[in-house]
């Protein structure tokens, strides 16, 4: 669907009336980094992002049944898997109660929702516990749709993922968008203003190929570091001073070079690395100056993945660089996303020098990449 008509499509709950007292079943990505069984500082900007909309909700006298997943459980229940610790931060952060449900579905969730007093809040367990999430089941969706009068998807960084919260259950309950949804569809339609220039970096380039050719021939400049760079240069150049990251297959060489052919002139790779043994742990200091000039030059910036690896003391200054670089352009309009990117603007203390962080992994990837979004489709029909 194209992005316009989706975002004009997209119904969105705070034009309706959701009638006090409703049940709410807010879809929320609560897959937040753990660490020692409680959530990392790290999930900060995703937890920090779910809570405008409990809050409007809450006003409004719904009561809200919190939905979510968290980690990849494969359908079995996983103790440190467990939402629990989730609801505990979620609870903190708003400074009001919620209630942990250890069931997904079922009749004991179902007895204590219909006891929640208006504008308070309940989470049920991980939703990945049960096989029917990932599989999109009908019959999941129902029983879950059971615990509601209304759905509100709030949770845009899993909308590219065709499962039971996010797609069968649009089929058994009046569906919306929440605000976060309409933000983030809003803020990655914008129209570039050029000089464009796109950022990529990251371990995998197989998550980047589709986005690469479909925003490629919008963007004046396409600046890659990362692993992402060493399989662009091993496809570009040929030899490499390091092996090409292991999971890199014949397959993504050769989507390397179709990209270097195509676009060849406006993409910028690494001239220098930092190299320690056989690993690249970041991109060198021409690299850094070449990729901050051309940011500085631009008036929109998409970016997506660090240029190194951030957790090692040897490889984030070229993130940092960058991200400085970003946020000392005011006038561009600034989108950028991926985990890692935004754990790495948490550490440095820079998510609010952006026009927009993006809460998508994947999704913000598969949106920009022109791919299928179930999640968003089953709102804008
Ligand atoms: C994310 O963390 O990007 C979303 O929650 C989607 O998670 P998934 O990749 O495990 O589906």
């Amino acid at each position: 669907m194209a992005k316009m008509k989706l975002l004009k499509n997209i119904a969105s709950w705070t034009a309706r009336d959701i009638p006090r007292d409703s049940r709410v079943l807010l879809r929320i990505d609560a897959n937040v980094p753990m660490n020692d069984g409680r959530v990392s500082i790290h999930g900060r900007h995703r937890l920090k992002s779910i809570l405008p909309e409990i809050t409007r909700l809450r006003s409004r006298g719904a009561r809200i049944v919190l939905i979510a997943h968290l980690g990849d459980p494969k359908g079995k229940s996983v103790k440190s898997l467990s939402l629990a610790p989730v609801a505990r931060a979620l609870a903190r952060a708003i400074d009001h109660p919620v209630r942990f449900i250890p069931h997904t579905v079922g009749d004991e969730a179902a007895r204590v929702i219909d006891r929640m007093a208006p504008g308070s809040i309940v989470m049920l367990e991980n939703l990945r516990f049960d096989k029917g999430e990932e599989k999109n089941s009908a019959d999941f969706a129902k029983r879950l749709a059971e615990l509601g009068d209304v759905y509100v998807n709030n949770a845009f960084s899993v909308c590219h993922r065709k499962h039971a919260s996010m797609v069968a259950i649009t089929s058994y309950l009046p569906s919306f968008a929440g605000e976060l949804v309409v933000r983030e569809v809003r803020a990655l339609s914008t129209t570039p203003k050029h000089p464009f220039v796109l950022i990529l970096g990251g371990m995998k380039i197989a998550t980047k190929i589709p986005l690469m050719k479909h925003l490629g021939a919008h963007a004046d400049a396409i600046l890659i570091g990362g692993a992402t760079a060493l399989t662009m240069l091993k496809a570009d150049v040929g030899s490499l001073p390091v092996d090409v990251p292991e999971f890199t297959s014949a397959k993504d060489i050769a989507s390397a070079k179709a990209i270097a052919k195509k676009f060849g002139k406006k993409i910028y790779l690494p001239c220098d690395l930092v190299v320690a043994k056989n690993l690249v742990p970041d991109v060198g200091p021409s690299t850094i100056e070449a990729f901050c000039g051309a940011i500085a030059r631009a008036k929109h910036i998409v970016w997506n993945g660090p240029m190194g690896i951030p957790k090692r003391e040897d490889g984030f200054v070229g993130t940092l660089a960058i991200a400085k670089a970003i946020a000392k352009n005011t006038k561009a309009t600034s989108i950028v996303g991926g985990g890692e990117t935004v754990e790495c603007l948490e550490e440095f203390d820079l998510t609010d020098s952006f026009t927009h962080v993006s809460t998508g992994g994947g999704a913000m990837l598969a949106f920009l990449g022109g791919e299928a979004m179930p999640g968003l489709e089953v709102l804008g029909k």
